[in-house]
Parts: C-alpha cells; structure tokens; sequence
C-alpha cells in the first residue's frame, strides 16, 4: 500500500513571500518533503479582487495536487483571507493557511486586549484577521493599516534601509494612541522588515510572525492525521514559479539562506 507519510507538502504564495512560511515548517518539521509553487507572473495578489484571488488559489491548488501532496499551506495572506474556506469546501485534502494561526498566537500574547495587524491591502480589507481575533476574544480592539510599500521594499533588498524606516515610521504612525501591545505582521514579506519595524515600536509592542505558529499547526494536523514523515534521509524540496526562476532564487536568498537547486518554470494559466 501507498504510503501517504512520505508524500510532500504543498506549499505555495503569490510570489517569494511565501518562502518566510517554508523556512518556519522546515524549523519544526525538518524531515518533510515540500513542493513550494510561487505565482511569480502574477504577484502582487494584495491589490486584486476578491475573485481574481480566489481563481489564482484554485489553480495553485490544482497545480500542486499533480505533485503527490497530502496536505496544501496557503503561504499567502492575500490567498488566506480571500479563499482558504472556499479551498477548505472545494478540494479533498487538508488545507491550511496563515491567518488563523496568526490570529491565535496575537490572542495570545495581547496583554491589554489591543492588537494591531498590517497586511496587504487584500487582507486589511478583507477583515480576515479581525475575524478570526474576534472568534477566540469578541472584546478585543483590533486596529489594522494596510502597509502597500513593504513588499516592493523587502524585494529590492532594502528592509534594513533608511527608505525602510521612514516608510515605516509613516505607516505605524496609524497606531499612535491606540496602545496596542502586540502587531501581527500580517503579510508574508513583513518579517524581513522585523528589525526595521522594532526600532519604531520599541520592546513594548510584541511582533507576531504567523508564519511561526501555521508551521506549529502544519505539524498537529499532519501528527491527528498520522502523516508525519519520519524519514531519515535528507528531504527533497522542489520549487516552481510561474515566472522568471532566477529574480525569484536571487531574492529569496534575502528569505531563506538555502540554495534553490530544484527550480522549475509552470504554465499556471493552463491549470
Ligand atoms: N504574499 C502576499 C501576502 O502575504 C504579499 C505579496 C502580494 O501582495 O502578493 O499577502
């Protein structure tokens, strides 16, 4: 009989960004084999519709379940916010994405019951976050502010610029007076900026990577579900892009300090 342990992981995003949340799942889950998909042709999905996004998901998804996979990260928050329960409804196999995970971990770090969240603009307007905050704590004051330079930013390498810090210093500025004691870095690009953004919000405001507790979630799903791979050999990670492989392994090397040996160019229209 098949066994479904040592299938792969399929993990996938707009573009790079997606590769913060690879790095974390190969933290906590280092024998696993993985087959990220990153939609380089058409990133950003942060300034696109509802629609658009979810029919990108779809056809990630579709792509993804050709490459013997037993479970599916959406390692996007776009995609998240805009489609992970649509995903959840539509296809057989375990689906999971960085929103509530993320929502979790900033329930429970706030202290004073005030969060911020910055994301794309897909995923403040979406209210995702918000959502899923008020479904573990209804009482919480969620504050959120899309931070739409922060991507482009992190991919022309200057996360630790000055550029940086001033983008930065603007948009965090939304927060002033709030008192929010934790900020959820709410895009896939943003904890490349973690170092820039606490130079503004000092020690007093805690960070949250969702990255971070999604790849906590990956493992429980995979330990309720027996799929945990126990192989001793080293795992096999494969990369496809829907667009220019080498901007995407020059740029994530920023992202993940692994060599991109298995990379793959995928007509995604087609799927
Ligand atoms: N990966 C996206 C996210 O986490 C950011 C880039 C984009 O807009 O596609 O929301």
């Amino acid at each position: 009989m098949e066994d479904m342990r040592t299938k792969s992981i399929g993990v996938f995003d707009s573009g790079l960004g997606g590769l913060t949340v690879l790095k974390e799942i190969s933290k906590v889950l280092p024998n696993e084999n993985i087959v990220y998909f990153g939609d380089t042709a058409r990133v950003p999905y942060g300034t696109r519709s509802s629609e658009t996004v979810t029919k990108y998901t779809y056809q990630s998804i579709n792509f993804l379940l050709e490459k013997d996979i037993k479970a599916i990260v959406i390692a996007c928050n776009t995609a998240s916010a805009r489609s992970l329960e649509k995903a959840q409804e539509r296809y057989n196999i375990p689906i999971i994405g960085v929103i509530k995970p993320g929502a979790k971990r900033a329930v429970i770090s706030t202290r004073n019951n005030k969060i911020g969240v910055i994301g794309t603009e897909g995923t403040v307007f979406s209210k995702a976050y918000e959502m899923e905050i008020h479904k573990l704590v209804s009482t919480i004051d969620v504050y959120s502010k899309p931070c739409s330079l922060f991507v482009p930013i992190v991919e022309e390498g200057w996360a630790d610029t000055e550029v940086a810090l001033l983008t930065a210093k603007d948009y965090l500025s939304a927060f002033n007076g709030t008192d929010i004691d934790t900020l959820v870095l709410g895009c896939t690009h943003y904890p490349i900026l973690a170092g820039t953004i606490k130079k503004i919000t000092g020690n007093k405001i805690k960070l949250v990577n969702p990255a971070e507790e999604t790849a906590l979630d990956l493992k429980k799903l995979l330990e309720e579900k027996n799929l945990i791979n126990n192989q001793t050999q080293k795992p096999d990670y494969k990369y496809f892009v829907s667009d220019m492989p080498e901007r995407f392994m020059n740029i994530g090397q920023n992202f993940i300090q692994k060599p991109f040996d298995n990379i793959s160019v995928v007509e995604i229209q087609k799927y």
